[in-house]
C-alpha cells in the first residue's frame, strides 16, 4: 500500500473497529481517565487497560477494581491479563468478559522483576507451550476475542517470536501483537521492523506492530515494512491522547494542528477530575505529578513546571498552575462533555 492510507476500519474475530490504531497496555497510565481521553482526543480503533493481575482478580482482591472500571464513555476496551497459571488465567478471562471487555489479552512482553518472577509477561517467551496452555484456557473461559502480546524472543540469541505466534494461534488466539524488540532490550534498542514482519508472514492470524510509533510517518513505515493489519502505541500517546488524531490525518494526507497550551492545559485539568473520580482526590493529585511531565514535555517551561507541580495537594493549587504556565481553555472543543468541561463518566 504505498500510497494509499494504511488506517482502515478492521474486523477481528466479529470485533468491528473503526480504525486499525490501538492504545497500547500501560501499566500505571492507562486507566479509564487515560482511556476515556483517548478515545475522545484521538479516537483509536481500540483501546486497552492496564496488565491486570490474574491471581489477584482469582483472590478477589478489591485493589483491582480501579483496573476493572469501564465507562460507556469510551470506545471498545482490550483488557490485558499477567499471570502464569492457566486456572487464575482463565478465571481472570471470564471475569473481564463479565465486567464489559471487548478482547482479551494476554501479556507474554513486560520485563518487570516482579511479573518475570512470577514466571509471567516476558518470562513466557521462554516457555511456548505454557503460552499455549494460558491462550487455551482463555478461550475456554471467554467467548470474546484472545490476543498475546509477545517480544520478539526472550533474548539476544533467541528469536522465537513464530514458534509462540504459532503455538497461540493452534490454541484459538484471534491476533497477536508483537513488540519489534527482545525481551532484555530496553527502548534505547531500536524496533525492528523487519523481524515484525517476519512472524507476520508465518501465521495466519492477524498481526499488530508495535514499537516507536508516534505520527503518521512512522505509522506508515510500520504498516508498509512490517506489513501488519494495525498499530499499537504506547509512550507516544502519554500526554498526547490526541495522537491517534495525528496519526489518523498524516496518513490521510491531512495537515495536523497540535492542540495550543490553553487546550492542553484544559486537558490535563480534566484528566485531574476524571482520576479524582476513580481514585479520590488525594491520590489524583499525586497521580498529575507523573502525568504533568509528559503533557509539558515539549515546552519550554517544562522543568520549572514539573517543579512546582511536587508541590501541588489540592485541585485548586493544580488548576493554578496549570493556569499560569499553560493558560486554560475549557476542553468544549475537545470531544464531548458535560458541565464544567468534564466528561461525563
Ligand atoms: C509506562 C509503561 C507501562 C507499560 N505497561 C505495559 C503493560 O501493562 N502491558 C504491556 O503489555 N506493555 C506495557 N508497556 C509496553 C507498551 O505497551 C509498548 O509495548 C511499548 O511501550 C512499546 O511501544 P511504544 O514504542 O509505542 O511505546 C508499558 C510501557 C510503558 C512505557
Amino acid at each position: 500500500m504505498p500510497d494509499g492510507n494504511p488506517v482502515q476500519p478492521l474486523r477481528i474475530a466479529g470485533l468491528k473497529l473503526e480504525n486499525n490504531l490501538v492504545q497500547a497496555p500501560l501499566a500505571g497510565y492507562s486507566s479509564l481517565p487515560f482511556r476515556l481521553l483517548s478515545w475522545l482526543l484521538g479516537r483509536p480503533g481500540l483501546l486497552a487497560t492496564e496488565m491486570i493481575s490474574a491471581n489477584a482478580l482469582r483472590q478477589g482482591e478489591n485493589s483491582q477494581e480501579c483496573y476493572l472500571a469501564r465507562s460507556p464513555g469510551e470506545g471498545p476496551v482490550l483488557y490485558q491479563i499477567w499471570g502464569s497459571d492457566p486456572d487464575a488465567v482463565g478465571f481472570a478471562a471470564a471475569m473481564v468478559t463479565e465486567r464489559g471487555a471487548a478482547a482479551v489479552d494476554l501479556n507474554c512482553g513486560c520485563p518487570a522483576r516482579k511479573v518475570r518472577t512470577a514466571g509471567a509477561g516476558s518470562r513466557l517467551m521462554e516457555n511456548p507451550l505454557l503460552v499455549g496452555r494460558l491462550v487455551r484456557a482463555m478461550r475456554a473461559n471467554s467467548p470474546l476475542p484472545v490476543s498475546v502480546k509477545i517480544r520478539l524472543g526472550p533474548s539476544a540469541d533467541c528469536f522465537n517470536a513464530i514458534e509462540v505466534a504459532r503455538v497461540a494461534e493452534a490454541e484459538g488466539a484471534d491476533w497477536l501483537t508483537v513488540h519489534g524488540r527482545h525481551a532484555r532490550e530496553s527502548y534505547g534498542a531500536p524496533c525492528r521492523l523487519d523481524e515484525i514482519a517476519k512472524v507476520a508472514a508465518a501465521v495466519r492470524l492477524p498481526v499488530v506492530g508495535n514499537g516507536d510509533v508516534r505520527d503518521g510517518a512512522s505509522a506508515r513505515e510500520m504498516f508498509s515494512r512490517a506489513g501488519v493489519a494495525g498499530v499499537m502505541v504506547g509512550r507516544a500517546c502519554m500526554g498526547a491522547p490526541w495522537v491517534f488524531g495525528r496519526i489518523q490525518a498524516e496518513c490521510a494526507g491531512e495537515v495536523w494542528t497540535p492542540p495550543s497550551l490553553p487546550e492542553t492545559g484544559g486537558v490535563i485539568l480534566r484528566h485531574h477530575d476524571l482520576l479524582a473520580d476513580l481514585l479520590g482526590p488525594e491520590r489524583a493529585v499525586r497521580h498529575c505529578r507523573k502525568l504533568g511531565s509528559f503533557y509539558s514535555k515539549s515546552f519550554a517551561g517544562a522543568r520549572e513546571f514539573r517543579n512546582r507541580l511536587n508541590f501541588c495537594r489540592t485541585r485548586r493549587e493544580l488548576a493554578e498552575l496549570i493556569e499560569e504556565y499553560f493558560g486554560f481553555l475549557p476542553s468544549d472543543g475537545w470531544g464531548k462533555t458535560t458541565g464544567r468541561g468534564r466528561v461525563s463518566l
